[in-house]
């Protein structure tokens, strides 16, 4: 363990602390000293040793929340029905409500009852909209499209409220894409194709994406909670360094010790045969300014992109999928 440093005893609640993010922020709070409590739905000892689990079966009901929140300091909300890429609800919007807004509501008045201090969020980029040609700032007005977004974005409003109804310190985190080892989804994919050799078209996509790496993002939740703010705030936070989809894809092959077969179709025909949201996704640009953060907290991003590539590779190559492709 560490010398004991600002979160050292503080007890803090995890939400979600079983998730991609989850784990690696409870093992980092368990290292700085904080009593860490772990939210999860089921039961069993938490997958980080010195985690105390608490189970909350139904993020809606009261009474197991209230449990989890008891003696609490702060609180990081990671827990949520995350993006999905195939919907099977028939009111999407309906369940992205039910699981990230009324349970984000729950969540803060049984905190405010119970003195807890401090709530951060993890929100999304997607909460502001799909995409831009400049990087968004704090003060750029959200207009999220699809239904994963608009909650997000109604939970901030949430816990901005609770900032002003309460006189608690919270903070909205608005995430681009989080890679790193567990990493599921879009990133997954490339990691899969770019190591089985298949050829990929995207050599001409001279797009810019920001991204974050889970190192960096739990290092920037541990900044916030150090540095709480006043009232309420809303940060976006990457790498702070943002890459063309051809680039990273040449990196991911690096990272691998395979290099990227990538042809140079032309970004126009790309957008003509993908679907699109999948073309505003890999070929449309979205990129955020992370300065405002780095005031408030002195937060900068500890590990280069090559270095969160290199982990999410070794830690690939640990699967089933990534073992049997060599
Ligand atoms: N990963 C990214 O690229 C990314 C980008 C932007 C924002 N975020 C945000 O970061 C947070 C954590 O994401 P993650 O990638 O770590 O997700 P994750 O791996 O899916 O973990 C989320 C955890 O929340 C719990 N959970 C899942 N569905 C839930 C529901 N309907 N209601 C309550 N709890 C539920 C699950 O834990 P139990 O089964 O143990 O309850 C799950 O392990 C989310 O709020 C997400 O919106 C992530």
């Amino acid at each position: 363990m560490r010398e004991p440093g600002p979160l050292a005893r503080r007890a803090i609640l995890v939400t979600g602390s079983t998730g991609f993010i989850g784990q690696p922020l409870c093992r980092e709070l368990v290292e700085a000293g904080a009593t860490v409590r772990g939210g999860s739905r089921t039961g069993g000892p938490h997958p980080v040793a010195g985690v105390e689990r608490v189970r909350v079966p139904d993020p809606l009901d009261r009474r197991s929340v209230r449990a989890s929140v008891a003696g609490i300091d702060a609180i990081v909300h990671l827990a949520a029905r995350v993006h999905v890429m195939r919907e099977s609800a028939a009111d999407p919007l309906a369940e992205f409500r039910r699981a990230n807004v009324e349970a984000t509501a729950i969540l803060v008045e049984e905190a405010a009852a119970a003195g807890v201090r401090e709530i951060v969020l993890a929100s999304t980029v997607k909460a502001v909209g799909e995409g831009n040609s400049a990087a968004w700032t704090e003060e750029v007005v959200p207009a999220p499209t699809d239904p994963y977004g608009i909650s997000k974005l109604e939970a901030e409003f949430v816990v901005r409220d609770a900032a002003q109804r309460y006189g608690m310190q919270t903070c909205a985190l608005r995430l681009p894409v989080v890679y790193g080892p567990g990493v599921k989804g879009n990133m997954l994919r490339l990691f899969a194709l770019v190591d089985r050799g298949v050829p990929l078209p995207f050599g001409s996509v001279a797009n810019s994406r920001s991204l974050l790496y889970v190192g960096n993002l739990v290092a920037a939740l541990h900044s916030v909670l150090e540095h709480p703010p006043d009232g309420a705030e809303t940060f976006f936070v990457s790498d702070g360094r943002d890459l063309s989809l051809a680039t990273l894809i040449r990196m991911i092959g690096e990272a691998l010790g395979r290099p990227a077969r990538l042809l140079p179709v032309p970004p126009r025909l790309l957008e003509l045969a993908l679907p699109r949201a999948e073309s505003v996704r890999l070929i449309g640009s979205l990129t955020v300014n992370g300065s405002r953060l780095s005031r408030r907290t002195g937060y900068r991003a500890p590990h280069p992109v090559e270095q969160g590539l290199r982990a999410t590779a070794e830690w690939y190559r640990s699967t089933p999928g990534g073992r049997s492709a060599r």
